[in-house]
């Protein structure tokens, strides 16, 4: 295994929007972990290739913290390997970045149907915890290894599925496949937590199966009941249950390099505020003081369950991720999953990051369209594009592919079509920083003004282009427009 020379810390997942928290609150923060393609750009709706996100980077390298990757959308748990594009890209931003160390997902995000054509199914889900899964996993981790020089660490993922019949444990699962890729792990204990919650093994349970010298980070969070399951939603700070928890466990780890704290930044200054943030950094000091002080040689001997389970992993990641995409077939997997209550948690949160990633990136266009047909029709047509079209797992392209579908719908709103070639051009401007100009045959700041304040614009529709807007690199970077504000890949 890679070392480090990290003297390590607390830190917390940097997003976008998140600059008044890393600037406000430096003074507790030791490390700052970047999810990459948090900021990266599809070069466009067909390519494989990234741009980099120049201005997040640049924020990001004058901060003074060291900084630690956490991949987000190619994760190792799959039988799919990541596209070599990726990491050119991924070695590119490391390179400016600097990262102690890069952590992945213990799940997989896409599938391969049987005509062999990959879909993106948009969610961490998790894979299918048998020998074949653990041999899927390996591979993935050791090719990721390959094509990247730094330490690797998985994370363990959260669960909403029962546990399958005859499947291996989750600690023990999580344990094979660290030893058998020599790599370390990345403990999410909220989302064991979250695991033990909704049914699955009990976190102590899960810390006895594991090789703890391996565990080198923490990450912490806070969540929300949703139909009777709790959600790894990042919503929240700490529970005082997940503190308890976790100090019990730090004591346990002899080699932590660091505890992160994970939250949306949609979530500052509504469900979590600047205080709060203080507050959980603070205690997660005075976890990292008892970190290993109890730690003792563990004995590599562990018992290995009796696995029963043979379903391949690539008919369980085909028959998961097509429910999800409402074209499943009808087999004894897909009946089992089809009654299995976390499927449905699975397919809410799918909509829920699909249809956020469309009103986050075209949000005027969106709410024109609330305002003409009202939210009902809005959310029907939003639930018919999702089911009927295939998902992108960057947000911008998303958009991009909704855009494509509005313009077939013919729904004679005014002014729509040319507010949504404002808003694509906006983002096509953010990423190039090439001024665009859009015309429009109504004033466009009445247009806008009236969407602002959430009021149905009353705006005659003349036939001649009366303005031309020239959208200037520097606006849509200080988002000085109410238009716009761009985050890339979907966040999970
Ligand atoms: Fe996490």
């Amino acid at each position: 295994m890679k070392k480090f020379s990290n003297t390590g810390g607390v830190g917390l997942i940097h997003f976008a929007g998140l600059e008044p928290v890393v600037e406000s609150l430096s003074r507790y923060i030791d490390v700052l972990e970047i999810e990459p393609q948090a900021s990266w750009f599809k070069e466009s709706l067909e390519s494989d290739s990234f741009i980099i996100d120049q201005r997040i980077t640049s924020f990001l390298r004058d901060c003074p913290q060291p900084k630690i990757f956490h991949g987000v959308g190619f994760p190792i748990g799959g039988t799919i390997l990541p596209h070599a594009t990726h990491f050119k890209t991924l070695q590119e931003h490391a390179h400016i970045l600097q990262p102690l160390y890069i952590s992945e997902h213990l799940s997989f995000n896409k599938y391969t149907d049987a005509a062999g054509t990959i879909h993106q199914a948009n969610f961490l889900l998790p894979p299918v915890q048998n020998e074949q899964g653990i041999t899927a996993a390996v591979r993935n981790i050791r090719y990721y290894k390959e094509q990247i020089d730094l330490p690797f660490a998985f994370e363990t993922g959260t669960n909403y599925l029962h546990p399958q019949p005859g499947e291996i444990p989750d600690g023990e699962f999580v344990a094979r496949i660290a030893e058998e890729s020599d790599s370390y792990i990345l403990l999410d204990l909220h989302n064991l937590l979250a695991n033990e919650k909704n049914g699955r093994q009990k976190v102590r349970d899960f810390i006895k199966q594991l090789p703890l010298e391996r565990v080198i980070e923490i990450h912490l969070a806070g969540g929300m009941y949703y139909k009777d399951y709790y959600l790894d939603a990042h919503s929240a700070i700490s529970s005082t249950e997940l503190f308890d928890l976790s100090r019990e466990i730090i004591r346990m780890l002899p080699a932590l390099q660091n505890i992160i704290f994970e939250m949306l930044p949609e979530n500052l200054n509504r469900t979590i505020s600047m205080t709060d943030i203080e507050k959980q950094l603070i205690e997660m000091h005075t976890l990292w003081d008892v970190r290993g002080s109890a730690s003792k040689q563990t004995q590599l001997q562990r018992p290995i369950s009796d696995c029963t389970n043979t379903i391949t992993p690539q008919h369980w990641e085909y028959t998961l991720g097509s429910i999800l995409n409402n074209h499943a077939e009808e087999n004894e997997l897909t009946k089992a999953l089809v009654s299995d209550a976390g499927t449905r948690i699975i397919q809410d949160l799918v909509f829920e990051f699909r249809a956020s990633a469309i009103l986050g990136s075209l949000k005027m266009t969106c709410r024109l369209i609330k305002l003409s047909i009202g939210s009902k029709n809005f959310d029907a047509l939003l639930r018919e594009y999702c089911a009927t079209h295939p998902s992108d797992l960057f947000i911008f392209a998303s958009a991009e592919r909704f855009a494509k579908y509005l313009s077939t719908l013919n729904l004679k709103i005014p002014h729509l079509k040319t507010l949504l070639e404002f808003e694509l051009a906006s983002s096509y401007t953010y990423i190039d920083g090439k001024t665009r100009t859009v015309n429009f045959n109504c004033d466009p700041f009445i247009l806008i003004e009236s969407l602002v304040n959430y009021k149905k614009p009353v705006l005659a529709n003349r036939v001649e282009a009366i303005y031309a807007v020239d959208i200037q690199p520097d606006d849509v970077y200080q988002k000085s427009k109410p238009l716009m504000q761009y985050n890339t890949v979907l966040h999970t």
